[in-house]
């Protein structure tokens, strides 16, 4: 057993202090009482100062080997860009530290499905950063489909979009250089539909085959670094039907240009007891809402999200980022700290990106792809 679950405290060193670590990793760990911000990591060591100073951690690193080398540092986190995800969690695990990675670990299924048997093998605990299963709106539909308040699951239609890139001069960030520029490169799917796709496989277990379509609807781009608009071929909008392995149906939309805020996650279910819609888009200062009907009441009545759903010291009113990450973080910390069954670990974040990888092969080769075939 890790020294870290007989602990009180967990000692946690976080890699890349910049803008998604500042509105979400950081005020997790800041806020809960059973971590030690041991320590914050980043090639630039201006930002790493600054964020141990805003958020309260004992050292400042610039090189991720030493950090992860400290012997205080029990769990790592790596919110540093994708490229760099998969090696830092690996020095992670073969140091014999937790790790906590954003998403995706890797951009193929393989690598990921390897690592997530090293860190079994070398006995440590893993999460990816799959932001909305720890909204508590989406944790309460997990619950009523294994308490068996909806009944037996029908239907899952689940959407991930909302109007970020709709203005061509948004800069686009996350294109990979040298990226062809005379076909489709898969984007929404990717950057939404992982996270989509691994709620719509929590919530209904295994997808056995998807079918899809994927297009670019605004051809030209500014791409950050670039300069003036690119002729580009981002999707920017993918659709694909899902059979699950149980015999449910599911639908799923991901797109960067559908009118509507963020984080614009929505996720219905149908079932043969009733049928429940979270949806995760802040609107006047709500970050999400809840609403169930029954078979014998058919009408949506809206369900209050208690205090006791939330993380402590949040309310439906916290911006999005750091209302469900002050969730993950908890969550994982404790998981550690009190040795409880593992979730949302880079298992899955490997099942995601096979699905993703289906999902493109059905676009490509216009025809039903068998998930993991
Ligand atoms: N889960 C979500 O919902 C969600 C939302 C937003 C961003 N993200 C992900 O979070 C990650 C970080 O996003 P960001 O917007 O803060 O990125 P960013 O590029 O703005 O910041 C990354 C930071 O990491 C540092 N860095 C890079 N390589 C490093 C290394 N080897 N060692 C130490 N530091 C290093 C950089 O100097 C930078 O400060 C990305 O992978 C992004 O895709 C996830």
């Amino acid at each position: 057993m890790n020294k870290a679950m007989t602990a009180d405290k967990l000692g946690v060193g976080v890699i890349g202090t910049h803008a998604w670590a500042d509105k979400a990793h950081l005020p997790g760990y800041a806020a809960h009482e059973r971590v030690n911000l041991v320590a914050v990591c980043d090639i630039d060591e201006g930002r790493a100062r600054a964020a141990a100073a805003k958020f309260g951690a004992a050292r400042v690193y610039t090189d991720a080997a030493a950090m992860i080398a400290d012997p205080e540092v029990q769990m790592v986190d790596v919110c540093t860009p994708t490229h760099t995800h998969l090696p830092l969690s690996l020095a992670a695990i073969d140091a014999g530290k937790h790790v906590l990675s954003e998403k995706p670990l890797h951009t193929e299924a393989s690598p990921a499905f390897d690592a997530a048997a090293r860190a079994d093998a070398r006995g440590v605990r893993t999460k990816l950063g799959f932001t909305f299963r720890y909204s508590p709106a989406i944790r309460q539909l997990k619950t009523w489909i294994a308490d068996g308040t909806l009944g037996e699951i029908y239907h899952i239609h689940g959407s991930a979009q909302n109007s970020q890139w709709l203005d061509p001069d948004f800069p686009l960030r996350q294109v990979a250089p040298g990226a062809p520029r005379d076909r489709l490169i898969p984007s929404s799917i990717i950057g939404y539909g992982s996270h989509l796709i691994d709620l719509m496989r929590w919530l209904g277990g295994e997808f056995a085959s998807v079918a899809s379509t994927m297009r670019n609807f605004i051809p030209e781009r500014v791409v950050r670094g670039e300069p003036g608009r690119q002729k580009i071929l981002i999707e920017d909008g993918a659709v694909a039907i899902v059979e699950y392995a149980s015999g449910a149906q599911g639908l799923l939309q991901t797109s960067y240009i559908a009118v509507g805020n963020y984080p614009g996650v929505e996720l219905r279910v149908y079932g043969s007891k009733g049928a429940a819609i979270a949806r995760l888009i802040s609107e006047f200062d709500v970050a999400e809402t809840l609403h169930l009907a029954r078979a014998d009441a058919v009408e949506f009545r809206k369900v209050e999200i208690g205090a006791d759903a939330l993380p402590p010291g949040t309310t439906l009113a916290t911006p999005w980022p750091e209302l469900y990450y002050r969730n993950l973080v908890r969550h994982f910390v404790d998981e550690i700290l009190e040795d409880r069954p593992q979730e949302c670990t880079f298992f899955d974040g490997a099942k995601s990106q096979e699905i993703v990888d289906a999902i493109i092969l059905a676009h490509r080769e216009r025809r039903w792809v068998d998930v993991g075939a």
